[in-house]
């Protein structure tokens, strides 16, 4: 279990993350979404023991992270945001050295090499130097390096950005897989549909706070289930949220312009949540 009890962390003026409070039980599948500048990525980092934070604690499995940071790598994969990859050595090497570092055995290695080169379809790429890679190879690659050890937790930070349609929804089923085998993951992403489809809890978080934490579907409650989608004065797209058919039939009818009344979804939620939050 990942405990996070207010915690903050500055960088300067900046209060990149603000008396945060957030417990990940075992098994989660955990999204965190924010805007840009929220302090995910700030999270994360804390998270594995790379900064420190100013004050709180974070334990997972009751240690400390920043104390007994070595006991639990073992225990932990992250894919960064920033590609982390040694563009001078091979896909193959990249993946090895990692092993390596975790000071895996080398038939271990070797086997889990094999499967994960497999699983992210970068066999043919194997001997190929990093920096030859396409951007989504290097993802993808990022994410094998972060598996390699078969880690019990996993933190990844916007993995899919730059990943084909096809390669997101392999990466997808292979998360799921892996959460469904009881690992912990916590995943950042900016496309809300990735963490409506893969979650089963979603953290929204603004100015290193979070708002909401709760499922998919009663975020989606929350700001009611039918959303009346509309085009005011012809120059701007208009959203109303409503708990009702019928709330959202009423004032459809009363709008002069198109609109459609349609399902609510989590972007919907986010949209009006980091609407609310500009005003
Ligand atoms: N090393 C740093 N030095 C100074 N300020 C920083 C540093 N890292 C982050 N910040 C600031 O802290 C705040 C949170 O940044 P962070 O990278 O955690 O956001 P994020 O939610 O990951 O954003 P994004 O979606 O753009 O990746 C921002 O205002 C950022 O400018
Ligand atoms: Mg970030």
């Amino acid at each position: 279990m990942i405990e996070i009890k207010s915690v903050s962390k500055s960088y300067g003026e900046v209060r990149a993350v603000d008396n945060m409070s957030l417990t990940i039980p075992d098994a989660t599948f955990m999204g965190l979404l924010g805007p840009n500048g929220a302090g995910k990525t700030t999270l994360i980092r804390m998270l594995i023991g790379l900064i420190d934070s100013d004050e709180g604690q974070i334990t997972i499995d009751n240690k400390n992270v920043s104390r007994d940071n070595q006991s639990l790598k073992k225990k932990i994969g992250v894919v960064p945001q920033h590609i982390n990859l040694d563009k001078e050595l091979s896909v193959k090497e990249n993946l090895t050295f990692s092993g390596m570092l975790y000071k895996m055995d080398r038939k271990v290695i070797k086997r889990r090499v094999d499967e994960l080169l497999e699983v992210m379809d970068l066999t043919k790429a194997k001997d190929r130097v990093c920096k030859r890679l396409s951007g989504g190879m290097k993802r993808k690659l990022m994410i094998a390096k972060a598996l390699i050890h078969d880690p019990q937790i996993i933190f990844l930070d916007e993995p899919s950005v730059g990943i084909d349609l096809k390669a997101r929804r392999e990466i997808w089923d292979i998360l799921k897989r892996m959460n469904s085998d009881g690992k912990t993951i916590l995943i950042t992403t900016h496309y809300i549909e990735e963490a409506e489809y893969l979650c089963d809890k979603v953290s929204l978080m603004n100015e290193g706070k979070i708002f909401y934490c709760d499922t998919p579907s009663n975020l989606i409650d929350m700001i009611g289930k039918y959303t009346v989608e509309y085009f005011e004065n012809l120059v701007q797209t208009k959203f109303k949220y409503f708990k009702t058919l019928e709330s959202a039939k009423v004032f459809a009818d009363g709008i002069n312009d198109k609109y459609t009344i349609r399902d609510t979804t989590l972007e919907d939620v986010f949209y009006s949540f980091a609407h609310r939050m500009v005003k």
